[in-house]
């Protein structure tokens, strides 16, 4: 498509004391039926969503049902009309948008305190095989360092392609899972089973350190499945070089070391028969086994200390 003015960064503007607050407490700041205010569940997982002609919104919808989460509406600003997205009119202004890079349409409505989840499905429409632009205003917004992100699209026919990946970029510091595309009749079934699948395995080994359960988003790789055959597994680890823990497996197991580097929270191998756990930056050859969600500063509490005892168990 050939491509048309830009137009310039728009500031975002937040609506304070809005939605998103623990409390549940929201405000709305105009007459339409789209409020985009927290709608809360047990917490801890939000489901957060774009849709105009609500396709996406009936998904986001089992998703929250489904995972009992929290669920929050990206609402732009300025509400897109049959007009606006009329996509066989090169000049309709979903169109415009998602050929201009710097297009970031304003969002209505904020999160107060995104800290408090952990984990966010993210719903959005295929525009020309993209996320929307909203979408970058939206990841560009919020901090998701160390957070577990889950997309998930709605489409004619597209699958989430590079849409996905593409939005990852304006969010590097996040653990973005794969994505998945649903139609627009897909089942409450459907979704519900994808969302077991994928959020199970972030789940089916447990770390505690310290006794203290940790949330940890592991590789999907050979080191990481030998070390599963080895549960219940417990490490007396000891502090290394004022940036590590780290002790013996007592065997050793399949490794593919490379030069890596690596970043607080990291969990690697260490020539196939040590586990090191990082709350410093270092470099090394080792083997990724996976990554603990958590600030620098929680983790340096944890681990900056003589010795730890760390445990991995089974579901
Ligand atoms: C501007 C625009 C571009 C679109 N581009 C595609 C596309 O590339 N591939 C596709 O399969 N569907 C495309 N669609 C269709 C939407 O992805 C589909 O209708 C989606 O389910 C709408 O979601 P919503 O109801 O949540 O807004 C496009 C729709 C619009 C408005």
């Amino acid at each position: 498509m050939k491509k048309f003015f830009l137009v310039p960064i728009i500031a975002l503007i937040s609506c304070s004391g809005g939605p998103g607050s623990s409390s549940g407490s929201s405000s709305q700041e105009s007459s339409s039926d789209k409020s985009g205010m927290i709608d809360p569940g047990d917490g801890k997982i939000l489901v957060a969503y774009f849709s105009v002609t609500n396709n996406t919104e009936k998904i986001a919808n089992y998703a929250k049902e489904h995972l009992g989460s929290d669920i929050f509406e990206i609402v732009p600003k300025q509400e897109y009309t049959a007009e606006d997205i009329a996509y066989n009119n090169s000049d309709c202004r979903a169109n415009k948008e998602q050929n201009d890079p710097s297009s970031r349409p304003e969002i209505k409505f904020s999160i107060d305190d995104i800290s408090q989840y952990d984990t966010i499905v993210l719903g959005y429409p295929i525009w020309w095989s993209q996320a929307p632009k909203i979408l970058y205003t939206f990841m560009e917004s919020y901090d998701f360092s160390n957070k577990t992100i889950l997309p998930f699209c709605t489409s004619g026919s597209s699958p989430i392609g590079s849409s996905a990946t593409n939005l990852a970029k304006s969010a590097p510091s996040a653990n973005w899972l794969e994505g998945k595309r649903f139609s627009a009749n897909a089942s409450k079934e459907e979704v519900g089973n994808w969302l077991d699948e994928s959020l199970k395995k972030e789940e089916d080994m447990k770390l505690y350190i310290d006794e203290n359960e940790l949330n940890v988003v592991w590789e999907d790789n050979e080191s990481v499945k030998a070390l599963k055959q080895l549960l219940p597994l417990t490490i007396n680890m000891h502090e290394y070089g004022g940036f590590e823990q780290t002790g013996s497996i007592g065997s050793a197991i399949t490794k593919n070391d490379t030069q890596i580097d690596v970043v607080p929270g990291d969990i690697v191998l260490y020539g196939g028969n040590a586990i090191s756990v990082f709350y410093n930056e270092s470099s090394w050859s080792y083997t990724r086994l996976g990554k603990i969600n958590m600030e620098k500063t929680e983790l340096e509490k944890l681990l900056n200390k003589s010795s730890v005892t760390f445990v991995l168990k089974g579901e």
